[in-house]
């Protein structure tokens, strides 16, 4: 029998600080009530200044890990994808994490922005598939709070801190069905960090969005996406037991899941926790449900997602864990 690619396990970390949106109002330009209106966020969560974002993963590493009821030992890669490594560039963040969990297993960073979960997927089910590795762990993590502009009203606002991960396993049924990914790198310049030459309080990075702009590239984009993975694999949106989506902003969720006439029990909805996590997104949403308890072994679900670059994706996945 073929080697199928399975999500084994969900768990995460988020840090313990939140930040609500009346507390934007003190410093900034902005209000609940037009937070609240435009994306659906009411909170947010923020890593501590000494709190990187390999911390953050490897918090949720140790959930998934023990959900999966494997050793620590078995994990034989680890992929993370982030927007805010520890250090740019180099050591990876998947380096750090490894070292923390004790293992010098292969170890590396993807960067496709919110798209990140998605594209882990695709890696992890290829590789497992192939049976190259046995245990893949990825993992979501973002301490966006770093690269954010706290004068800049129109971004600063929408995003959280968190880290979510999932083992990555070889089974023979609750397989990872299918995964699509894509890029457009013509909207490179409407959402992007830049590194500014001078910097009066010296953040050294700070992230960039033509917020309207990429709404409307968005939400197109997500509901051809998902039509078509459904269609690709002779499924209707009744079969979907989850619709979980990148948690970016409640009109696009609500945009896509209109489009495919999906109900509200079928469509995961945590935005308003969490904020926009980046490529925490989607793991998040995941133990969200799974935490509340309505996730369950056997259960189809939907994801969605789309971030700078642009990037964006989709895949359809039976749960597998406990
Ligand atoms: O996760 C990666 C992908 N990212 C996304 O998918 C995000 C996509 N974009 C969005 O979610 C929305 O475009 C935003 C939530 C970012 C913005 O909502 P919008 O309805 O598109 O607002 P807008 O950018 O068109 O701005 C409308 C007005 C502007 O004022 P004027 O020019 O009409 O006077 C902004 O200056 O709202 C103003 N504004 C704010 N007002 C109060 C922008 N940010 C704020 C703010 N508080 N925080």
């Amino acid at each position: 029998m073929k080697l199928k690619a399975c999500i084994k396990s969900i768990g995460a970390y988020l840090p313990k600080n939140i930040v609500y949106n009346q507390d934007f109002e003190t410093f900034l330009d902005t209000s609940d009530e037009w937070i609240t209106r435009r994306t659906g966020i009411k909170q947010r969560f923020k890593a501590d200044k000494d709190e990187q974002t390999s911390d953050l993963a490897y918090k949720a590493a140790l959930v998934a890990i023990k959900r999966a009821k494997i050793n620590i030992d078995d994990i034989d890669m680890i992929i993370v994808a982030t927007l805010s490594p520890d250090y740019f560039a180099m050591p990876s963040t998947a380096t750090l994490v490894a070292h923390k969990l004790g293992l010098k297993v292969s170890a590396f960073d993807i960067s496709a922005a919110c798209s990140g979960f998605i594209y882990m997927l695709e890696l992890a089910k290829s590789l497992v598939e192939s049976a190259s590795k046995k245990n893949v762990l990825i993992i979501g993590a973002e301490k966006i709070s770093s690269v954010l502009d706290y004068n800049d009203r129109s971004t600063c606002v929408l995003f959280g801190d968190g880290a979510a991960a999932c083992v990555i396993s070889a089974g023979y049924e609750n397989e990872i069905l299918d995964v699509q990914t894509a890029t457009d790198g013509e909207y490179a310049k409407l959402l992007f960090t830049n590194r500014p030459k001078y910097s009066k309080d010296c953040t050294p990075i700070s992230l960039k969005m033509q917020g309207n702009d990429v709404f409307k590239v968005a939400v197109n984009t997500l509901a051809n996406e998902v039509k078509h993975i459904l269609s690709k694999n002779n499924l209707s949106k009744d079969d979907i037991t989850h619709f979980i989506p990148h948690q970016a902003n409640l009109r696009i969720i609500n945009y896509v899941k209109e489009k495919l006439e999906l109900k509200d029990e079928q469509c995961c909805v945590c935005v308003d926790k969490y904020g926009n996590t980046s490529a925490a997104s989607i793991p998040i949403a995941i133990n969200e449900l799974y935490e509340s308890k309505k996730l369950k072994k056997g259960d189809l679900m939907l994801f969605d997602a789309f971030g700078g670059g642009f990037t964006w994706g989709s895949a359809l996945a039976y749960f597998d864990g406990e």
